[in-house]
């Protein structure tokens, strides 16, 4: 680690007044994490009360890491749309804006909804859904591009009780009906297209194919692009049309705060991927208490999160957590390279956006660009900075800081998972310095634990796998109808610890710097991509005997996806089969994994027990070719130099 990695850089004084000090988060985070006995739920019933409640919880945490069951504010009862929209039109906010949406087109409509309006739309969208037999605990799956619909309809299905389970809409029909199939869900929201970059996405062609061997009781479809598409009589609806003559007030359901909110599917290690459910009390409280500390919001402020709304991210920070806060928020429906590079820059000039908040992927993408396309955009609204989605390298931080930033706001770099709900570490403005590629601190109520693989405590300055040892109120409660996979997958590594799946270093100031996985996750572009996902869709090939997929550092993208693949005895590999295999992954899971290196072997290398030996490809796809570890345990190992060589010609 060099010295100007570990430089800490305090925040300016120009940053201004802010509700974060240092003294503050100390004093605060000792309360939160009940360090003293009984001031944590003192902390969070004060935290909570910041919403509205038709019963007010009276405890707070009640959860258990030994057996597994997460639990918060069990006794209240509350609905997180009506703290989200209701609330503030009610408290005579209805004026303020609380979407602004920018259109994949710059010279596209740009949409403005106060939060009256929102509200107006919420209650025509969860009328629609009553009047198609959406009840309360029914599983509806949205599949929506980055338009103001997508935010209605997950605010719509919280209103009436009904879970909602968002779907990327990068991800293919197979990927759709996985999900739809997996939680039962009866009821879809879709669009006609989705428009990305210039490019039409067929979401309701995709929904179609997904369909095509699944019975589902409704399909509600947003006139988005205005194409024509094909209509299942008795089961598609258009969405102005069955919308026209609902009645225009609908009751907020009255939720317990363990009821469910939402399912939202993340790569993990193995299988499938899972169904990570959050309920409404502790997201809530999260997702609300997240957003004002860590972006430290300030009334008329506008807020940009570039995620997209089918990620954690975009859940709880384009959605739930700024319009708990009452806050405005800008949805932006495309990408920061169309129609060119400078895109992100002209949208914070053009409407003013304070608060910035997207990807390292993105930053290292635009800073490849050089700094022309930042140069010649008044970025002067911007007061703060944020990165999310996988490990920022340092030089990307600098030319962040230096160049979206002027050197003269801070960055907060912010660590966080789908199953953490909200942000877990970070700085705060105004209360901590900053050092490129650190995360930070923990946030209220996070108590991180470093340990080695034998689950030994690293105490002091280490590097090991990162744990949490107590809940928070954000934390997932199970995987939807699996929990036995839930303990499984994050409390039995360390038993009575949730195992994150990141590996972590913490310096002497006790700042934590996240390494990346260290399971077999890959972070692409900021996407979790599970490798026995890709490897699975591979198999299927016909000409395919076996295939091992890791992770490689990609200068863009963080880490890319390197698939070695055997084939039958008797193919040929060619640049046709390569292209096949590509395609192959991109029809069962969606473009995001499309490989970006396949590497033909003759056979892969094993344990004599027949267990692919993953950790000695991985430093191959790395060029890490000295540093393979023990090979003695390798059934044949005259297979490795060939692999290296392959390796090596394939750049
Ligand atoms: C990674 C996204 C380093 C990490 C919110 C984590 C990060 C995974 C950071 C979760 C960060 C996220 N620094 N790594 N600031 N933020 N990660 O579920 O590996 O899509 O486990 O949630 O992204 O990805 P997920």
């Amino acid at each position: 680690m060099s010295a100007a990695q570990e430089e800490t850089i305090s925040v300016p004084a120009s940053y201004g007044q802010t509700s974060n000090t240092l003294a503050q988060y100390e004093q605060q985070y000792t309360r939160s994490i009940g360090s003293v006995a009984g001031t944590a739920d003192r902390f969070w019933i004060e935290q909570a009360s910041r919403l509205d409640w038709e019963q007010r919880p009276t405890r707070g945490d009640e959860s258990s890491f030994d057996p597994v069951e997460i639990r918060w504010f069990a006794d209240g009862v509350l609905n997180i749309c009506h703290n989200a929209v209701d609330r503030h039109v009610a408290a005579g906010r209805g004026d303020d804006r609380a979407i602004v949406f920018e259109p994949d087109d710059p010279d596209g409509a740009v949409r403005r909804l106060t939060y009256r309006e929102l509200q107006a739309e919420v209650v025509r969208c969860a009328n629609t859904l009553k009047a198609m037999g959406v009840g309360r605990g029914d599983r509806v799956t949205i599949y929506l591009p980055m338009i103001v619909e997508g935010a209605i309809a997950m605010l719509a299905c919280a209103r009436i009780g009904a879970v909602h389970s968002v779907i990327f809409a990068g991800f293919s029909a197979d990927a759709i009906a996985g999900r739809i199939a997996d939680c039962a869900s009866e009821y879809v929201i879709c669009a006609d297209e989705g428009r990305r970059g210039g490019r039409i996405v067929p979401l309701k062609a995709n929904i179609d194919t997904a369909l095509a061997k699944l019975a589902v009781k409704a399909v509600l479809v947003v006139r988005n692009t205005g194409a024509p598409v094909p209509m299942q009589e008795g089961r598609d609806h258009w969405y102005d049309e069955a919308s026209r003559d609902v009645a225009d007030t609908c009751p907020c359901e009255p939720m317990g705060a363990e009821d469910p909110l939402f399912i939202l599917y993340t790569s993990g290690s193995t299988g499938k991927p899972k169904g990570v459910l959050h309920t409404t009390g502790g997201y809530a409280v999260w997702a609300e208490t997240t957003f004002r500390a860590v972006f430290d919001y300030r009334p008329g402020e506008l807020f940009w999160c570039t995620a997209d709304i089918g990620w954690v991210t975009g859940h709880s920070y384009i959605v739930y957590g700024p319009l708990l806060a009452g806050a405005s928020v800008l949805m932006f429906e495309g990408v920061p390279n169309f129609p060119d590079h400078s895109r992100f820059w002209q949208v914070i000039a053009r409407h003013g956006v304070n608060i910035f908040y997207t990807a390292p992927t993105a930053i290292r993408a635009l800073m490849r660009e050089g700094t022309s396309y930042v140069e010649g955009h008044d970025l002067s609204s911007l007061r703060l900075l944020g990165s999310v989605g996988e490990p920022i390298n340092p030089e990307a931080w600098q030319w962040y800081h230096e160049h979206v930033g002027a050197s003269r706001i801070p960055v907060v770099d912010t660590w966080w998972q789908t199953e953490t709900g909200g942000i877990m570490i970070t700085t705060l403005p105004g209360a901590h310095g900053m050092k490129p590629g650190s995360a930070g601190k923990p946030f209220f109520g996070v108590v991180p634990q470093l340990v080695d693989n034998d689950g030994k405590v690293l105490d002091g300055v280490a590097e090991g796998l990162l744990c949490i040892t107590q809940s928070w109120p954000g934390q997932a409660r199970t995987i939807y109808g699996d929990h036995d996979r839930f303990v499984l997958t994050y409390f039995a590594h360390f038993k009575g610890k949730y195992f994150t799946g990141d590996g972590c270093r913490r310096d002497a100031d006790d700042y934590y710097r996240i390494t990346g996985r260290v399971d077999d996750v890959i972070n692409v572009s900021g996407h979790r991509m599970g490798t026995a996902e890709v490897e699975s869709a591979l198999d299927s090939h016909h000409d395919v005997a076996e295939a091992a997929v890791v992770g490689f550092p990609h200068d863009i993208k963080g880490q890319g996806i390197y698939c070695f693949v055997t084939l039958n005895a008797g193919i040929e590999p060619t640049e046709s089969l390569v292209a096949e295999l590509k395609q192959q992954v991109r029809a069962q899971i969606g473009p995001i994994a499309t490989p970006d290196h396949i590497q033909f072997a003759p056979a892969l290398p094993k344990t004599r027990s027949g267990k692919i030996m993953r950790r000695i490809l991985r430093k191959i796809a790395e060029h890490e070719f000295d540093a393979l570890g023990d090979t003695s345990t390798l059934a044949d190992a005259s297979l490795i130099d060939g692999l290296i060589a392959d390796r090596r010609n394939a750049g």
